[in-house]
């Protein structure tokens, strides 16, 4: 059992960022339901505690509480946020009522750096998100840093090693942040720093063969890094207790469905079931233009697909869960505000009441990780750099861009163009370094010559964008001697293609894909 760091939960929506920033110290951490028993904690070997933040107010009717005994364990306290007014109110200080919220930027100026601030400024940039203050400190404690609103923004007791801040250091808009953390994790805690990528999966591993014991796992595989990883990963774990589904909608690019089965199928040996469901695909998509009605009826066929198929491999195999790559950060998407538009992203992907009404549970487990260390997973289970740092690809693919009616000469036209269009940003190294490049098949015609005659043919743009998170891009400025190479061997060779045109429009007002 690794050295634990217990994160209590009381509701942040930062709990899992405490954790990924605990990770990042390679500390291990665990997070616990908030009404956790202190015993528990002791059994678990438990070397230090951090009270999460939460949106209720310790006033409120059925505030989360934790199990007072937490304090008597003899180990370092961290309370952020919530956290503190909790230590303020159990530990014999007072904590006052707010009527309003105080949000973002504060200064926190530190009067004694201690064990928490050591090594850090006197003056730090800190992120704020609390209603409640504290505004006498509990016996035994002293003030340790200030800011314009609080007295009290964090706070110690020495002798107990209890620690209290009344902003986020987790977040990306503390200034240091981490290192508070690294302060109060190897300054106060005394952790190892030994917790790594391995043992991340060798712990993964450990928990799905206890969870699915001899039972049966089915895997949606999309070829995406999330769904790749998670079926290396179930794969290390359960072997051929696992089976992939792969669905072929007609809709892939060039080579990819070859590229998944040799990839898992013959190099890793996974159960790989393809369902080539691309004429149902293609014929419930005939003459739709409607870029919605398009992904419905991609997005409803897949669905249907995937359920059917599920239950023949399920029922022959007596599968009793159905593994997703969910990931944190689509966790987050799922509760997101309404109006979100990234909660709407990945709708399609979304067989919510699918599980349920096949009776199957659900196997997440990368849902507390963030993108790079799923990468980072994927990398050190053995997954090839392709797969690992592939661009995302949507959902409804090509078929979202073939603009327009999508036709079986039009996808090939756009299939062809597009692999070239890879092929040569993988060849100058500009695929790794940009978020997406990809072709979009235009249904204009335009007029072009080869020799003396008349050539009235399609038309094919270049998208390539940079973005940190798809939700604002810029189109990338690519050296000219490259894009004139995609483009004269897009019409050269790409029979029925006579003009290539590049895309300069950001997101906003454009979005990434056409449609
Ligand atoms: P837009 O076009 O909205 O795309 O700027 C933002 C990001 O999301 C991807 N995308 C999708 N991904 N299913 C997905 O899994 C979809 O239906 C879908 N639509 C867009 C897009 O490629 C970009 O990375």
């Amino acid at each position: 059992m690794p050295q634990t760091i217990a994160v209590l939960d009381f509701g942040s929506q930062y709990t899992q960022v405490i954790a990924r920033r605990i990770r990042e110290c390679k500390v291990y951490s665990k997070i616990y339901h908030h009404s956790v028993s202190a015993a528990q904690l002791r059994a678990d070997g438990v070397i230090g505690i951090i009270l999460s933040g939460g949106p209720s107010s310790v006033f409120a009717k059925g505030a989360p509480m934790p199990d007072r005994a937490i304090f008597t364990l003899g180990v370092p306290v961290l309370g952020v946020c919530y956290g503190i007014q909790l230590m303020g109110k159990l530990l014999g200080g007072r904590v006052g009522r707010s009527t309003h919220r105080e949000y973002g930027h504060g200064i926190l100026k530190v009067k004694k750096p201690g064990r928490l601030f050591a090594g850090l400024p006197r003056t730090l940039r800190v992120w704020n998100s609390h209603g409640d203050r504290l505004i006498q400190l509990p016996p035994g404690f002293a003030a340790i840093g200030t800011t314009e609103n609080s007295e009290f923004a964090a706070i110690e007791d020495r002798a107990r090693d209890f620690y209290g801040i009344q902003f986020h250091p987790e977040v990306f808009h503390s200034e240091r942040g981490v290192e508070v953390y690294k302060n109060f994790l190897l300054g106060v805690c005394g952790a190892k720093q030994d917790w790594t990528t391995k043992d991340f999966i060798k712990h993964a591993v450990e928990d799905i063969r206890r969870t699915v014991g001899k039972s049966h796992v089915i895997l949606g595989l999309s070829g995406g890094v999330d769904s790749s990883v998670a079926a290396a990963l179930i794969h290390r774990a359960i072997g051929k207790q696992l089976t992939c589904v792969f669905v072929d909608n007609g809709l892939l690019r060039a080579g990819e469905r070859a590229q998944v089965e040799s990839l898992y199928a013959r190099n890793f040996k996974i159960n790989l079931r393809v369902e080539d469901a691309s004429e149902l695909f293609l014929r419930r998509l005939k003459g739709v233009t409607d870029p919605e009605r398009k992904r419905k009826i991609i997005g409803r066929t897949f669905v249907a697909v995937f359920e059917q198929s599920l239950k023949s491999v399920g029922r022959a195999a007596h599968a009793e869960f159905l593994a997703q790559g969910t990931l944190y950060p689509d966790v987050i998407e799922s509760v997101a505000i309404a109006g979100n538009p990234a909660a709407l992203i990945k709708s399609h992907h979304n067989v919510g009441g699918l599980p349920a009404r096949m009776k199957l549970k659900l196997l997440e487990p990368l849902r507390e990780l963030f993108k790079d260390e799923v990468r980072a997973v994927g990398a050190a289970l053995g997954l090839p750099r392709e797969v690992v740092w592939r661009q995302p690809f949507p959902g409804p693919g090509l078929g979202v861009r073939v603009a327009g009616a999508i036709t079986p000469a039009r996808l090939d036209v756009l299939r062809r163009a597009d692999a070239i269009l890879q092929e040569e940003m993988m060849a100058s190294g500009w695929y790794w370094k940009v978020w997406q490049s990809f072709c979009v098949f235009l249904p204009v015609k335009s007029v072009g010559v080869i020799g003396d005659e008349r050539n009235y043919a399609d038309v094919i743009a270049l998208r390539i964008v940079e973005s940190l998170d798809a939700m604002t891009a810029d189109w990338t400025r690519l050296p000219y001697d490259l894009l004139q190479k995609i483009s004269s061997r897009i019409t050269n060779e790409v029979r029925g293609v006579s003009r290539v045109v590049l895309d300069i429009s950001s997101k906003p007002p454009a979005t990434i894909e056409w449609e």
